[in-house]
């Protein structure tokens, strides 16, 4: 079956934070931050909510694969962060592009695996013939419930949306993809939803903040990606010297370099972007792919991997080629 990623766009707000400023906030410094991470700088919406930063991909996105608007059979969007629960970001970029009204729009939560669940959703809808054309954004303002005074976590994220068209017409296919979720009893990455409002409801007190015992998730997000590009490799019979680029959400350089260097594969295999946006969650995928694109790395009938993981806990995997 057709999978093509027929244009992709990213937008990131205009604030730059650099370790320096985030050293004017918490006690930390430009060289902990790097040295741990690889993060230099993130950017932050003092401005804008997610459906803005969402909105703005997918006008380019939309430009970039020649389409307008009206074309769209379904908009999905990966978000942990939404402008509200309700519209969703999906019906507001809708509205915004003014897209037809016999669409599909929804958002759909798989936290930092959100892309990856997205292209899996995506793919089965553009399986079915119903769906020719899809927007699959990926948008966060984590700032929102970023814990300003805990250093362990606010340096790490970033906001920003990324955005792909996923066509059934053109050269590309999806060879494998796999989700997986695994139990995760201690919720070792937490963040807040809507306060119970209800006088008759009683409820323990919640964070109101984003919590992660980073050590815990380290761990699990090594053993993630071991374990999808293994059955990738068991059930496909390829490898990763078949692939071309692997994406790996962009939550920490280090774990990605990591894994380059588990399966014996050179850094430039593994798209990077995190220096200078920090960890955007459901963004860090398609911001990602934007940049390969943008720095004309990205050929017809090249191969893919993309593996997402995070808060649920949920990972995932989706190879194509394009
Ligand atoms: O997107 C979802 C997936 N998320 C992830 O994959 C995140 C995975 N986790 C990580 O990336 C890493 O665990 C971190 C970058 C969050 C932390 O790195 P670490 O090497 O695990 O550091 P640590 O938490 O073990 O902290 C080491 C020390 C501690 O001090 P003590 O207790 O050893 O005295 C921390 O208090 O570093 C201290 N520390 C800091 N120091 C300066 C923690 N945060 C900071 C900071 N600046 N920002």
């Amino acid at each position: 079956m057709s999978f093509t990623l027929k244009g992709m766009g990213s937008y990131l707000p205009s604030a730059t934070f650099t370790n320096d400023d985030m050293a004017k906030i918490v006690d930390t410094n430009h060289e902990w931050i790097h040295s741990r991470s690889g993060i230099s700088s993130r950017h932050f919406a003092t401005e804008e909510n997610t459906h803005d930063l969402a909105i703005q991909a997918a006008k380019i996105a939309l430009t970039d694969a020649n389409l307008n608007a009206v074309d769209l059979d379904a908009i999905l969007v990966a978000t942990f962060t939404p402008s509200e629960i309700t519209p969703s970001v999906a019906c507001r970029v809708a509205d915004a592009l003014e897209a037809r009204d016999d669409i599909l729009a929804y958002d759909l939560n798989g936290a930092c695996s959100g892309f990856v669940y997205g292209l899996e959703t995506a793919n089965a809808l553009l399986s079915t013939g119903k769906y020719k054309h899809i927007l699959l954004i990926g948008a966060e303002v984590i700032s929102k419930v970023l814990d300003f005074s805990d250093r362990r976590t606010c340096i790490l994220f970033g906001d920003g949306a990324g955005a792909v068209v996923l066509s059934n017409t053109g050269e590309g296919r999806s060879l494998w993809s796999k989700t997986y979720r695994k139990f995760d009893a201690k919720c070792s990455l937490f963040a807040p939803g809507v306060p119970v409002n209800n006088p008759l409801v009683s409820h323990e007190a919640q964070p109101q903040k984003v919590q992660m015992d980073g050590t815990a998730i380290f761990q699990f997000a090594i053993e993630a990606i071991q374990r999808a590009i293994k059955e990738f490799t068991q059930e496909t019979g390829m490898t990763l010297d078949d692939l071309d680029h692997v994406v790996l959400h962009q939550a920490n350089q280090r774990i990605t370099s990591y894994i380059a260097k588990t399966f014996k594969q050179t850094d430039e295999k593994f798209v990077s972007v995190i220096e200078d946006i920090g960890n955007t969650s459901a963004a860090s995928i398609p911001i990602a792919l934007t940049a390969l694109k943008r720095d004309n790395r990205l050929h017809p009938g090249q191969k893919i991997m993309m593996i997402g993981f995070g808060a649920g806990l949920t990972y995932g995997a989706f190879v194509l080629s394009v």
